[in-house]
């Protein structure tokens, strides 16, 4: 009686080379693709290593190639045979050299025509591929991603168990965590009316880990925040969340820098000279307009406000309104490449970050040209030309506005300048830690403080005294790691006095008796000794982007959700049973 065949992969389809030649195997995969030429069938076989390419031969087995001849696209069948030298060798495929010569072939499943093809750089929606998920993850791009992101972790895990990290699971089912973005609610059946909240980091277990002796903690923490979605940010991420205990932030910055390096060095082969850059919150905004500036390229903001303080032009007139400012960027030499038709498509393009309108002034011939040079005086345009001391074929953008406005929109043409100069070199990584944030930002809306970071992280110690008296001067000891003009993590050394803490509080419109219904179970166990402790947490999913050069999230992620945070692939969020409701003693309004 003949012993059926198994069929379980020998060697994976995309590791045969050269060297594997006489050898007999066993490969198995989905069908790339099948072409029939009369005689023979070629089969390209691929598997999550890669692709090679499979020949059924009627001179070796009729009954084979009649078989293989009904294989299509996304079958998944398994392959005996043996490897040979291919004639026509395709130097794109690392398996080009070689070829499997099929002497047996098994059917493990058919596959219907898919909806999308499996290669990388189509042009089909953003939507068919996330409702066919399971289909765009065969494409090569996303298994390069997510063995990226596999290995990351992986390096991670041993460089934190090196460094005698523990690494501890903190709760999903929450009270709400004090990170900014609205909660993620999820009802409690067995107490009617009560919510908890899924974390959107887990900052205070952290924090109480440390107050547990747990000095050194670490996480690959599931976060949930249900905010305003962009291009690098989903309501369901994941950091890289650390504590340390008796450290400073001088402690905290240098176990990471190594630990970058690590990461850099082993997954692309990228040697990150240490120690990494610095700046302050403080000259970031003033040089780049942004607290986490792109380094590849400069076009640093140069300050005119004091040029038009009596100005007559009313747009760049400094009429006292608090916050205004008139500021530019000079592209050195480059005059020739703008335009006027360049130059109204990039007002055009800054209009939609709000700016009112873009003036521009460019040195040629030792004269200033510009559409506004008629409303302003000799002195205005001879300040210009000397304290910015232009030179031939240099040309100056300047925006006016409200600060914020400003640093948005100049911020914005700073980069889309870059881009279209192709000034930006996507091999490089431009590594800052911005640090001395503000403690504090003024919230407009709602005419009070809040906290730039969240409510314990502490001010730098010069600064301790101005809380109550003039708390938007106020630093903190709080920092982020920028690469590329991303921000890829943050941290803070936390307050451990409770002084100082019902001070923040107070600054932050909490009474007492808020700060004890929200965060009381940290309050209290800070009562019972605690030590100063301090940490950060990186987005993995945006250092998973920044390693693969992905420009989506969602390129990073194996089941990501859409802009409107809803899963196309499982309709998530769904309707409910009424009596599901009713256990959880809801109605929906509508
Ligand atoms: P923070 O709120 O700055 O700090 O978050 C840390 C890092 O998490 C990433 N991140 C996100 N990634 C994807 N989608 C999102 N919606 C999203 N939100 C944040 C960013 C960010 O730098 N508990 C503090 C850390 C600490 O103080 O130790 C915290 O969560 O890369
Ligand atoms: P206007 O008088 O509004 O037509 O503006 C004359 C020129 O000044 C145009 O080229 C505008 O783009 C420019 N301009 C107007 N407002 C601003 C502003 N707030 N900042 C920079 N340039 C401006």
């Amino acid at each position: 009686m003949e012993i059926k065949k198994n069929f379980k992969p020998t060697i994976k389809c995309g590791k045969l080379r050269k060297e594997n030649i006489g050898n007999k195997v066993i490969v198995t995969g989905w069908t790339q693709k099948q072409r029939s030429l009369g005689g023979l069938v070629f089969v390209d076989l691929r598997d999550i290593s890669g692709i090679v390419q499979v020949v059924f031969d009627d001179k070796e087995n009729k009954e084979l190639l009649e078989k293989s001849e009904g294989v299509k696209s996304e079958y998944v069948i398994g392959v005996e045979g043996i490897v040979r030298e291919r004639q026509s060798k395709n130097p794109s495929m690392p398996t080009g050299d070689i070829e499997i010569y099929a002497q047996d072939l098994k059917i493990f499943s058919e596959s219907d025509t898919p909806p999308i093809y499996i290669k990388d750089d189509d042009d089909i929606s953003e939507d068919l591929r996330l409702k066919n998920r399971f289909l765009e993850l065969r494409k090569p791009y996303m298994q390069k991603n997510l063995k990226v992101r596999s290995k990351t972790v992986n390096i991670i895990r041993s460089f934190m168990e090196e460094n005698d990290f523990l690494e501890i699971e903190t709760p999903i089912l929450n009270k709400p965590t004090p990170e900014g973005a609205r909660d993620y609610l999820v009802p409690s059946r067995t107490n009617k009316g009560k919510f908890f909240a899924l974390p959107q980091s887990p900052q205070i277990f952290k924090q109480l880990l440390m107050v547990s002796g747990y000095d050194r903690y670490y996480q690959i923490a599931k976060c949930f925040r249900d905010e305003d979605l962009r291009a690098n940010r989903q309501p369901e991420f994941t950091q890289l969340d650390m504590e340390m205990s008796f450290v400073d932030q001088e402690d905290i910055i240098k176990i990471n820098e190594e630990l970058v390096k690590r990461i850099f060095s082993e997954v692309l082969d990228y040697e990150v000279s240490l120690p990494i850059k610095r700046m302050t919150y403080e000259e970031a905004m003033n040089r780049y307009g942004s607290d986490k500036p792109d380094l590849r390229f400069g076009f640093e903001f140069k300050d005119l406000t004091y040029i038009f303080e009596n100005s007559k032009f009313n747009a760049f007139k400094n009429n006292t309104k608090k916050g205004k400012s008139v500021k530019g960027i000079i592209i050195e030499g480059q005059s020739d490449e703008f335009s006027r038709n360049k130059i109204s498509k990039l007002e055009k393009y800054i209009k939609t970050y709000n700016a009112k309108g873009l003036a521009w002034f460019k040195y040629e011939n030792e004269t200033l040209d510009s559409p506004i040079s008629k409303f302003l005086s000799e002195e205005e345009l001879n300040a210009i030309v000397k304290d910015l001391d232009l030179k031939e074929k240099d040309i100056v953008f300047v925006i006016a506005d409200e600060n914020n406005n400003v640093n948005n929109a100049l911020g914005a043409l700073r980069k889309k300048i870059a881009e279209d100069l192709n000034l930006i070199n996507s091999d490089v990584f431009e590594m800052l830690w911005i640090t001395e944030f503000p403690l504090l930002e003024y919230d407009e809306e709602e005419q009070r403080y809040a906290a730039k970071h969240h409510p314990f992280t502490s001010p730098i110690d010069e600064d301790m005294d101005k809380l109550e008296t003039d708390p938007a001067s106020v630093k903190a000891k709080a920092y982020d790691l920028v690469i590329n003009g991303e921000e890829l993590g943050g941290g803070s050394i936390r307050i451990t006095n409770s002084k100082l803490q019902n001070k923040m509080f107070n600054v932050l419109g909490i009474t007492e008796e808020e700060a004890y219904r929200k965060f009381g179970f940290l309050l209290d166990a800070f009562k019972y000794g605690v030590p100063p402790h301090g940490g950060i947490a990186f987005g993995l999913d945006r250092l998973i982007m920044t390693l693969t050069d992905s420009k989506n999230i969602r390129d990073v992620i194996a089941f990501p959700k859409t802009q409107k945070a809803t899963c196309l692939l499982s309709n998530a969020p769904t309707d409910v049973d009424v009596k599901q409701l009713e256990e959880l003693g809801l109605k929906i309004i509508e």
